[in-house]
């Protein structure tokens, strides 16, 4: 038995050594970038997250007025993904931008979720948010994985009167609305808020030319 555990010990303690540091090189290393990048970076990026959040408004208030908000969660379903790529596409100079989203620590679907470097991010406004500090107008990262380095410019994105027909207290959501939620959206977390409040961010995924 101490025989076969002598042998077992070692070989048990390579592996999980082995396996942390290949969790290691996968994840990303986040770092602050230069005023120089800051600049450059936030010069490509900033128009892009406005236009997503000015677009993505405009579109919603259109729904709103023209259907209501049953109509108007269609809309923003099958609208919002393309609206992102639309935006992405127009961003200047072309190919800079390779991805564009908008994540949340509360999500409604599952597919804006955050990756390691976005957790980060979203961890800065949780805590400046519940210190009552007003939030960062922007955040940049430089971050670099397996070798490669790419750039990240965030935006806080802010629950306003417009949004509470569809991100407020389940109390005072319409029935239909409840109901529809329920369907397309089992696992919705993004209830419960209101106007002013912290939702998310948009993110801006891109490299230096
Ligand atoms: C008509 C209902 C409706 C209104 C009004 C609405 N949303 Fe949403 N929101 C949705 C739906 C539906 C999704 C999921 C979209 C999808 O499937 O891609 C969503 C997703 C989001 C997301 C992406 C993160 C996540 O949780 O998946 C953010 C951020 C967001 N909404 C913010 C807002 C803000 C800010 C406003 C007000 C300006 C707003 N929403 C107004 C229905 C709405």
């Amino acid at each position: 038995m101490s025989a076969l555990l002598s042998i077992l010990l070692p070989l048990l303690l390579v592996l999980s050594v082995q396996h942390s540091s290949a969790q290691a090189q996968d994840e990303p290393v986040v770092l602050q970038p230069t005023l120089a990048e800051s600049d450059r970076v936030r010069a490509i990026a900033q128009p892009v997250a406005r236009t997503l959040l000015r677009t993505i408004r405009e579109e919603l208030t259109h729904a709103l007025a023209k259907g209501g908000p049953v109509d108007a969660i269609s809309v923003c379903q099958i609208q919002a993904p393309a609206l992102t790529q639309q935006v992405r596409d127009e961003a200047r100079p072309s190919g800079a931008v390779f991805s564009l989203k908008r994540t949340s620590n509360r999500l409604r679907n599952p597919a804006d979720a955050p990756d390691p470097a976005e957790r980060q991010a979203l961890q800065i406004y949780l805590e400046a948010e519940s210190r009552h500090e007003p939030l960062p107008p922007d955040l940049l990262q430089k971050v670099e994985t397996a070798g490669k380095t790419t750039y990240r410019y965030y935006q806080p994105i802010r629950v306003a009167a417009l949004c509470l027909s569809c991100h407020a207290d389940p109390a005072a959501l319409s029935s239909d609305v409840k109901a529809l939620l329920r369907e397309r959206y089992p696992q919705d977390q993004a209830v419960g808020y209101r106007d002013g409040d912290f939702r998310g961010l948009v993110v801006v995924g891109l490299t230096l030319p």
